[in-house]
């Protein structure tokens, strides 16, 4: 076979052909703004089978981008749908990503902590992938919570509250929405181009002023490898600045979840914990570096000291719980659970996993937590399952605790009995108990931003 023989109607045209840019990346070579916008084009119009797009990503992914060429390529995503402007809401806005992982709710603290410090967050956020939660589920946990709007309501949110969460709708960046799928289908996720372009894509569909990103690292992480994230992160940083945004990353540990709660209600009344001023140390932790980023994005303050307190003045004077009550009640929540949690779903059997001998918590494996609150259906293995808000885990321990034999380490929230012994026999197995006592890791590594990395 050769170009000629695979060559169509629109690529004679367009003078592109499919054939010829994927045997050009194949061989190494950079591809021109107009062959990847044929490409992008193609994949949303369908004009492009998928065996041909399947078999570029696969180059891409052997083969690489180069800043350049990452660069069309998300701008072009990005334009492949619906863009969102809030040119005409006054103040600095930023957005957060974070990549993803267990227990992962520091998006329901920062936004209202930036926001009271007055910082406008908004967010376009997603569903649980794999063993990961997902901001959105989460949200659902709460009665009448609303998690799509339509754009003008997303602003008057915005304008309004200072925060809002929405999910994407189907014609932001389709272009996404069609390579992910089939990258998923062909071993092609973990390319550090494609997965730059897919997340930045969907942020630069928002028009803020900066992005505030939290790469995960570990074994819950999407990234496992400490050197993985840090050129993802790197990746991200420059395409983001390239494109005009202020970006600041930092690199955060995923090895065991973040805080103490996991599963959809339970993650929602933790972070409402957190912003009445007594969460858990690590997720204190997390929020107040990602948060003091937002407000050094902003032009708030560089100072991480002065962040420090101005957050925890958002805390204490209760600003910033006034303001996530506001969201939820923007959003068609019942803002009631903020004062009274039995308004929110709560699980029929509350099972506790008890230590098995005298020890220390050496490790509490996030990816196996993960998989195992999934499993008891806080999160979907198939796209069209529904999920049980009420699920979860809530840990007393984590890792570096001393246990006694039979102290609980951790509650098995579960709609059925069966369930939850399920679970228990899985969770057992990725609690590791040992005799003398760990040193705490640290759990921020580095920061990075358009100047290089640099030890948190
Ligand atoms: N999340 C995304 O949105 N895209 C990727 O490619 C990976 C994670």
């Amino acid at each position: 076979m050769n170009a000629d023989t695979n060559t169509n109607t629109k690529e004679k045209l367009s003078g592109c052909s499919m054939y010829e840019i994927i045997s050009k990346k194949r061989d190494g070579k950079a591809l021109d703004r107009e062959e990847i916008k044929f490409f992008i084009d193609g994949c949303v119009d369908g004009g492009i089978p998928d065996y041909q797009a399947a078999a570029l990503l696969m180059a891409i992914y052997l083969r690489g981008l180069n800043s350049r060429e990452l660069s069309f390529l998300t701008e072009i995503m990005t334009n492949s749908g619906d863009t969102i402007s809030l040119a005409g809401i006054p103040g600095k806005k930023i957005d957060k990503h974070s990549t993803g992982g267990v227990g992962d709710k520091v998006s329901f603290i920062v936004s209202p902590l930036a926001a009271a410090c007055g910082v406008k967050v908004p967010m376009l956020s997603g569903r649980g992938l794999g063993h990961t939660g997902g901001t959105l589920d989460k949200l659902e946990s709460i009665p009448g919570f609303r998690v799509f709007l339509q754009p003008g309501e997303f602003k008057q949110v915005l304008a309004d509250v200072g925060m809002v969460i929405c999910g994407q709708t189907e014609n932001i960046v389709p272009a996404d929405k069609k390579l992910y799928a089939l990258r998923d289908a062909t071993a092609t996720i973990s390319s550090v181009p494609l997965i730059t372009g897919s997340i930045m894509s969907k942020k630069l569909a928002l028009t803020t002023d900066g992005i505030v990103l939290d790469v995960k690292t570990g074994v819950g992480a999407f990234m496992r490898d400490t050197e993985d994230a840090l050129s993802l992160c790197k990746t991200m940083v420059e395409t983001g600045e390239k494109a005009g945004r202020r970006m600041i990353a930092l690199i955060t540990r995923m090895d065991q979840p973040l805080g103490r709660a996991v599963g959809n209600s339970l993650e929602i009344i933790e972070s409402i914990e957190v912003l009445k001023g007594s969460g858990p140390a690590d997720l204190l932790e997390v929020s107040f570096a990602v948060a003091a980023c937002m407000l050094e994005a902003a032009g708030v303050t560089g100072s991480y000291g002065k962040a420090g307190e101005m957050l925890q003045d958002a805390l204490d004077s209760g600003k910033a719980l006034e303001i996530f009550r506001k969201f939820i009640k923007a959003q068609g929540g019942e803002n009631r659970v903020c004062e009274n949690y039995e308004l929110l779903p709560r699980a029929g059997f509350q099972v506790p996993l008890t230590a098995d001998r005298d020890g220390y918590i050496a490790a509490i494996d996030a990816l196996e937590v993960g998989l195992t609150a999934v499993e008891i259906g806080a999160g979907r293995s198939k796209k069209e399952d529904t999920i049980d808000f009420a699920a979860g885990f809530l840990f007393e321990k984590k890792t570096g605790d001393a246990v006694k034999k039979g102290e609980n380490i951790v509650f098995i929230h579960a709609g059925d009995i069966e369930r939850a012994k399920k679970a228990e026999k899985r969770l057992r197995r990725a609690i590791t108990i040992v005799p003398r006592a760990v040193p705490a890791a640290p759990l921020i590594l580095f920061r990075v931003d358009k100047d290089g990395h640099r030890s948190f």
